[in-house]
């Protein structure tokens, strides 16, 4: 029989098949697949591998302990969302959709970095001369700062030298000569991403690792990628003019509970610790079809607009957008409102968006996007003052949601003067009767009786 000379291996999750599968049977997505050549061992790989810590087992009690010291990156928002600085010899993973400002990010911080550390930036997609020209637009000069084009990782380790920060930008264009696929390939990345973790941790480098997203928003290659990471962000947010949203996903250091907002300005992203009524529009209140509601994105509350347009469909399909909100959720909640309320949808186009260009994925959302929703249908506008938060249920019914309080003081200190929220939160927000009106309610009928839009 002939000797195989190709696998197949899974995009989502790497399991490996000899033969080509339509459904991984592993993670069980479709046509997830790909040809990849059988990796060739060669002298790279027979060699022994490095090894970084000793086998012998030591009781917890003789375990030295070592004083954290977490270095400040110079942009406290990256630092809030890290835990509260940088942990050397860390791996850190910035994910984000193309052209969002990975780059540019990650060049502010190698720059601040390089005022006290020698900073390594290897770009693997543009030349040194492309990253010379944003680091003139963004103002970074320095000779600690140190850029390297290259894609071959045997190199990249080679150049690294004293640099104690390095920034590989992108993983996916980075190869390893010890495996004859193609960059960016799930064993690729795999095998880079492990080999990197083995030069982190030996050699107490931290390194900022930049990820390319798939279009369906995870990180592109196998999950083992987000297993060897120490800290995994997402770097979201569309459009140039909206903020940009800075996540943790995974972090061994800290909580996953901080967001970092930033701006895209001419001089590079910028945090804005000042981000109240970033999300919200000055014409609120006047055009029907909006709400707004306060999301605990983070750590932090903040007020955002959810907007609807509800227009007659001019072909047979009604279509369905949605932007900042799942799109299995407005599905769900126009369902609720045609069946539980009578509020007809059949024959209408719906588009929905989070205004800002935030992403919202908690069930607290749910009231106001069907509040938006039965307002843009009606054509009857939400009071301006407004705002509203609970989770809908299938039957109709309003369930109760987390960090109620904390929502209502949001909407207290941005000026709303009432609050419509699930019944049972009520009483733990009693305390701001009367600073605002608290408006209690168990189904969405009951909602949308209070704002008239029924
Ligand atoms: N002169 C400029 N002034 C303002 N913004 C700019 C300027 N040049 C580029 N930008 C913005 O910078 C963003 C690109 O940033 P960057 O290259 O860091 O993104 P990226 O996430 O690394 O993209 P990719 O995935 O393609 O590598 C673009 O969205 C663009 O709008
Ligand atoms: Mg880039």
């Amino acid at each position: 029989m002939a000797k195989a000379t190709s696998r197949y291996v899974c995009g989502a999750c790497g399991y490996v098949s000899p033969r080509w599968l339509g459904k991984c049977p592993a993670c069980e997505q479709f046509n997830t697949f790909a040809e990849e050549p059988l990796p060739v061992l060669s002298a790279a790989k027979t060699a022994p591998k490095p090894r970084f810590s000793s086998s012998v087992a030591i009781p917890l009690s003789a375990v030295e302990r070592e004083k954290l010291v977490r270095v400040k990156s110079g942009v406290p928002e990256f630092d809030n969302v890290l835990g509260g600085g940088i942990v050397p010899a860390s791996l850190v993973l910035v994910g984000g959709d193309p052209g969002v400002g990975k780059s540019t990010l990650l060049t502010g911080i190698a720059a601040n970095l390089s005022k006290q550390y020698k900073v390594l930036y290897v770009s693997a997609e543009e030349s040194c001369a492309q990253v010379k020209l944003r680091c003139e637009r963004l103002g970074v000069t320095g000779d600690n700062l140190f850029l390297l084009n290259e894609t071959c990782l045997e190199n990249i380790a080679e150049n690294i030298g004293e640099s104690k920060f390095v920034v590989i930008d992108s993983i996916q264009a980075v190869y390893t000569e010890a495996l004859n696929s193609t960059a960016g390939s799930v064993g690729q990345v795999r095998e880079c991403a492990t080999r990197l973790m083995r030069l982190a941790k030996s050699r107490g480098i931290t390194f900022f690792i930049i990820g390319h997203v798939t279009k369906e928003g995870a990180l592109a290659g196998p999950k083992v990628l987000e297993h060897v990471m120490d800290t995994v962000l997402y770097f979201e947010g569309e459009g140039q003019e909206n903020a940009k949203i800075l996540r943790a996903v995974k972090n061994r250091f800290g909580s996953v509970q901080e967001v970092g907002v930033f701006e895209m300005t001419e001089s590079g992203v910028r945090g804005m610790s000042d981000y109240a009524g970033l999300f919200l529009s000055d014409s609120r209140g006047e055009a029907a079809g909006s709400a707004v509601t306060p999301s605990e994105t983070g750590n932090r509350c903040m007020m955002v607009e959810l907007q609807s347009l509800v227009a007659k469909t001019a072909y047979g399909l009604p279509r369905r957008m949605s932007l900042g909100v799942d799109y299995n959720k407005l599905i769900v909640l126009l369902a609720v409102l045609e069946k539980r309320c009578g509020i007809p949808f059949l024959n209408a186009d719906v588009y929905c968006n989070a205004m800002g260009g935030i992403r919202l994925n908690e069930p607290s959302v749910d009231l106001a996007v069907c509040a938006a929703l039965a307002s843009g249908a009606t054509g009857k506008p939400v009071d301006r003052y407004t705002a509203l938060f609970g989770e809908v249920g299938l039957t109709g019914e309003v369930r109760g949601v987390s960090f109620a309080e904390k929502r209502v003081n949001e909407c207290v200190k941005m000026g709303f003067r009432r609050v419509i929220l699930p019944n049972k939160n009520l009483s733990a927000c009693e305390k701001y009767r009367g600073a605002v009106e608290l408006v209690g309610v168990s189904y969405v009928g009951q909602m949308l009786k209070h704002l008239d839009l029924k």
